[in-house]
């Protein structure tokens, strides 16, 4: 009898007839719930699923027949990954595909807060610019500065890749140390996250959501940055204290943040989008055609591979 999947979101014609080859697909229509979800999964033995759907312990609770997760993304937080493992349903996800996307995307929003490249759009815009003034809308320069980056895996080391045609200091805090050799390649620096606040012009963060990161940036941390500082977020929302920020912003004890990633996401918060020196976007960090077609491949790959009898080349545990 051939296998059956559940995929919650459109990935794409091409990845989902792959898929369709070895397995009979039920692509769940726009809007589904999370009851319409657990009584398909009550037929079939696989989902794919993505970053904004909690697969919690009650719904794996609800669906004893899943034996195998495919996520659409490389972040899993949103997985119940050790009770899943408890039930020995296999959990998968697609790293490597969207670091350079993510990387970009952290660069275009740190150099877009400290230029003001959203500010003065939306100024152009509403009609008020009024012609060149030596003193208008001056930014930070990014060049020559310092950066902070707060976890060293894939991403962060992509990002550093980046400072060094923006012939920045590098430091950065991590679980783990790299090697000498790749510190000296990258041109970084460990340091605690103390230092990683306090030294630097440039705060951006790269570490997955776990309950150990969990408001890692709260009050404390953003008063330990300089006042001229900039905080950028393409990881998780809830790394940051979300209204530890929103004082922060607004008794200006950092210049400015740019974020990819909310607390409660599709929710942000009005204060937050009232702000000129926030820049706001919609969790883009791997949006970009060949990513998220490499990222469908991958999903894709996980299960066939499963299908087949293999084991599939990235599975995650909790
Ligand atoms: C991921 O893969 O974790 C990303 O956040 C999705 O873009």
């Amino acid at each position: 009898m051939r296998p059956r999947v559940v995929v919650t979101r459109d990935i794409g014609k091409e990845p989902l007839a792959r898929l369709a080859e070895l397995a009979d697909v039920v692509l769940l229509p726009a809007g589904w719930t999370t009851s319409a979800l657990i009584k398909e999964l009550q037929t079939s033995e696989a989902l794919l699923c993505n970053v904004t759907d909690t697969i919690d312990r009650e719904l794996l609770r609800a669906c004893p027949g899943l034996r195998i997760i495919s996520n659409y993304g490389v972040g899993y937080n949103h997985i119940d990954v050790a009770y899943a493992n408890e039930r020995q349903i296999i959990v998968t996800n697609t790293p490597g595909v969207l670091t350079e996307a993510t990387a970009d995307l952290t660069w275009a929003l740190l150099l877009d807060v400290s230029r003001r490249v959203s500010e003065g759009d939306r100024f152009v815009r509403q009609g008020r610019w009024a012609g060149w003034e030596p003193l208008f809308m001056l930014g930070r320069e990014v060049s020559g500065k310092s950066l902070g980056i707060i976890g060293m895996g894939r991403i962060g080391k992509a990002v550093a890749e980046r400072a060094k045609g923006f012939r920045m200091r590098v430091v950065y805090c991590s679980r783990t140390r790299l090697p000498l050799e790749q510190e000296a390649s990258l041109g970084v620096t460990f340091a605690n996250l103390e230092q990683c606040l306090s030294e630097v012009d440039y705060v951006t963060i790269h570490c997955p959501y776990t309950p150990e990161t969990h408001h890692l940036i709260g009050a404390a941390e953003l008063s330990k940055m300089k006042s001229t500082a900039y905080l950028v977020n393409t990881a998780r929302g809830p790394i940051v204290d979300e209204q530890a920020l929103i004082v922060a912003l607004k008794e200006g004890r950092i210049a400015g943040a740019a974020l990819d990633v909310y607390e409660d996401e599709p929710h942000v918060p009005e204060a937050l989008r009232q702000m000129e020196q926030v820049v706001l976007a919609p969790h883009l960090g791997s949006a970009t055609f060949e990513t998220r077609l490499a990222m469908a491949d991958l999903a894709v790959r996980n299960l066939t591979a499963y299908f087949q009898g293999e084991t599939p080349p990235h599975v995650v545990t909790g």
